[in-house]
């Protein structure tokens, strides 16, 4: 009588477990682990080599360097530390969500002003951001949108021509908040756009040579899902990419201060 016998683990590093290959569950948490120690030891070299070199010319030729120069320079670390911080953000938020430990605060939150708040920050980013905006109190957790709405504008700064535009809606839609962030680029094809929102998934080989870590879009999902809400892309009519996420919150009369 035949028997069915279950691949063996094939792991190079001598692992002995039970699971089949390839079967569910399979080494998951490892994979992650081994996923994001070597996207983020990649992305966080050349902000970091960018840091020590700046910081060099600094310490060795502070007292000749111009005023205007040292500002400039003072401008990059800032600009390069910034990226520090937000990969760590992202990565602290990964731990949290995957550990169940995020408790969303939903307060009356302005969200149209929110938008245009994050929107102000990318104004040097190189692209013009406009934004339309409602003035819409719902109950949200303002930090989770924010983030939101932050990784969508990096990602139409990151991906679009610079000088092009980038457009910000927020309006009421179905009872809820509808946030889409559209731009000019080469948009999303139709076959890549659920596997982008998955962690990693950087979505073809243009964006090979985009730095990034394939992180961004996972946490926008997973931060409107603890909203009850979703994000999808579409075509954008005019050519580029349309993010748009659904936030079923309930709209109440008085807000609070994004920050
Ligand atoms: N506005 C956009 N236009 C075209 N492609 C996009 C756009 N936004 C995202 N993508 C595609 O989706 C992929 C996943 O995006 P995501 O934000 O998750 O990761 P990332 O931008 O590569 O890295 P990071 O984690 O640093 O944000 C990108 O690599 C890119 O291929
Ligand atoms: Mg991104």
């Amino acid at each position: 009588m035949a028997s069915r016998t279950r691949a063996r683990c094939r792991r190079r590093d001598g692992c002995a477990c039970a699971h089949a290959r390839d079967g569910p569950g399979h080494h998951r948490f490892d994979d992650l682990r081994d996923n994001i120690l070597s996207t983020v030891s990649h992305e966080l070299r050349t902000p970091l080599t960018s840091i020590i070199g700046f910081s060099l010319t600094l310490k060795e030729h502070g007292s000749e360097i111009a005023d205007t120069t040292g500002a400039e320079i003072v401008g990059h670390l800032n600009e390069q530390a910034g990226k520090l911080d937000r990969l760590l953000s992202d990565l602290l938020d990964l731990d949290r969500l995957r550990h169940g430990s995020i408790r969303p605060m939903f307060r009356p939150t302005g969200v149209g002003r929110l938008a245009s708040h994050v929107a102000a920050n990318h104004a040097a980013d190189g692209n013009p951001v406009a934004v339309r905006a409602d003035s819409i109190v719902a109950a949200v957790d303002a930090p989770k949108v924010e983030r939101i709405v932050d990784n969508l504008l990096a990602n139409a700064v990151k991906y679009t021509p610079a000088g092009t535009e980038i457009s910000i809606r927020v309006e009421r839609a179905n009872g809820g908040v509808l946030i889409a962030v559209d731009d000019r680029g080469p948009g999303v094809p139709e076959e890549r756009r659920e596997e982008i929102f998955d962690i990693f998934n950087r979505g073809g080989e243009g964006s090979t040579k985009t730095p990034g870590t394939g992180i961004g879009l996972s946490l926008v999902a997973q931060f409107a899902a603890l909203h009850n809400g979703r994000v999808w892309v579409e075509e954008n009519p005019g050519g580029g990419a349309s993010f748009r996420v659904y936030l079923p919150a309930e709209q109440t009369a008085s807000a609070r201060a994004p920050r």
